[in-house]
């Protein structure tokens, strides 16, 4: 493992939201990054992070984070490594403009996902995805959606041992998911949301990427068929996804657990800060899993399945849990951040002022 001799100076943008508190807090102590300068909205900024965040984690904000002030994300920075939790609305030209200027730049936003020159990483699938950067001018990492992170752990040690043609999936997706809205959060009583803007099409194309193989400088998207619905349900953290799958070749129970409990990160993944012992586990428990019981196995980075049983209409059937905050968002992006910096593609160009 390449660990950087210095902690790597961070420009963290959209400090302020539901994603940028888990930062935040993950970021507290990290062994390899310190931030060293928060963005926000200009509603924000000039505001002191303590004073301006409506904190919604347990505890506060650490008093170093606290006391730092808040700068407007759209203002240069000069951090080699800018990681995004910017509202979807501004994020695209913003990260475009640190890249350009040299940062490398790890995001949770939607808007470069799909693009050509970006990886969707998720660091245990498919690390190798990353060489898309090798020589780029612009360095971007894209995080996947919250609800695909949880998703594609569970399906690509099927799709490797077995290929998945087709999923039908419905995900019961947290509060936490929708953001900060307004600073209040979205609250729902007595009821559930069958809609979530924007959010099928996600499921529906990022898996395909992220399992796709890469060729040159391309992915060649996985021919996997996705038909999702996606509902916000009053749970607090944690995506939950029922989840259908049709295999390309035949497949007992026996040999689905064995692909699912022999899934490991590649040697690379394993001794990086953030990398869980297990990045899936297999629950037994008839009722398993469940948000509340299980989301944050492995501080969060450990995506639970369990409920595994025949499907009628395609082949097999079961219910997988990941948090979407921690691994759906910046517990997951951070794993790359720190997969990015052990490959070395931090920029020395870039003065870390
Ligand atoms: N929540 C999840 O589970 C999750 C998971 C995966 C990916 N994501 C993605 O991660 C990003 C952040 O999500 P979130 O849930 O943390 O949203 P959020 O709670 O609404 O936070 C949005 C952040 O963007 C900032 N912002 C809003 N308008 C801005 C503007 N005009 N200029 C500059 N900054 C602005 C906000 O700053 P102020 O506080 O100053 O308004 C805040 O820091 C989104 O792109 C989202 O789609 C979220």
């Amino acid at each position: 493992m390449n660990a950087p001799r210095e902690p790597v100076p961070v420009a963290l943008l959209g400090a302020t939201g539901s994603v940028g508190q888990r930062f935040v807090r993950l970021l507290e102590g990290h062994p390899w990054f310190r931030p060293t300068s928060l963005g926000a909205s200009p509603r924000s900024a000039g505001k002191r992070y303590g004073d301006a965040v409506r904190w919604s984690l347990d505890g506060a904000p650490p008093a170093d984070v606290a006391s730092m002030t808040l700068r407007r994300a759209d203002e240069a920075f000069t951090e080699p490594l800018v990681l995004s939790a910017l509202d979807a609305d501004v994020a695209g030209p913003i990260e475009a403009a640190c890249a350009a200027a040299g940062a490398l730049v790890v995001t949770n936003a939607r808007n470069h996902r799909m693009d050509a020159g970006v990886p969707l990483v998720v660091p245990e699938v498919n690390p190798d995805h990353l060489a898309l950067l090798d020589g780029a001018a612009r360095r971007i990492v894209a995080n996947p959606n919250c609800a695909t992170i949880g998703l594609v752990l569970a399906l690509a040690p099927l799709h490797r041992a077995f290929g998945v043609r087709r999923v039908i999936v419905t995900s019961m997706q947290a509060l936490s998911g929708a953001g900060l809205v307004g600073g209040e959060g979205l609250r729902l009583d007595d009821t559930l949301v069958p809609f979530i803007g924007g959010e099928e099409d996600k499921l529906v194309n990022e898996p395909r990427k992220i399992l796709g193989a890469r060729e040159g400088e391309a992915i060649l998207p996985a021919s996997i068929e996705v038909s999702p619905t996606c509902v916000r349900v009053p749970v607090s953290d944690g995506h939950t996804l029922s989840v259908s799958v049709e295999l390309a070749r035949p497949a007992g129970a026996d040999d689905v657990r064995a692909a699912w409990d022999d899934f490991r990160a590649p040697e690379e993944v394993r001794g990086l800060p953030s990398a869980p012992a297990r990045p899936l586990v297999v629950l037994d428990d008839a009722d398993a899993p469940q948000p509340a019981a299980h989301r944050d196995l492995g501080a969060g980075m450990t995506a639970s399945v369990g409920r595994l049983r025949p499907c009628g209409v395609l082949d097999w059937k079961f219910v997988t849990l990941s948090h979407n905050t921690v691994r759906g968002a910046a517990g997951g992006a951070l794993l790359a951040a720190e997969l990015a910096v052990a490959r070395g593609l931090l920029r020395g160009a870039v003065d870390a002022g």
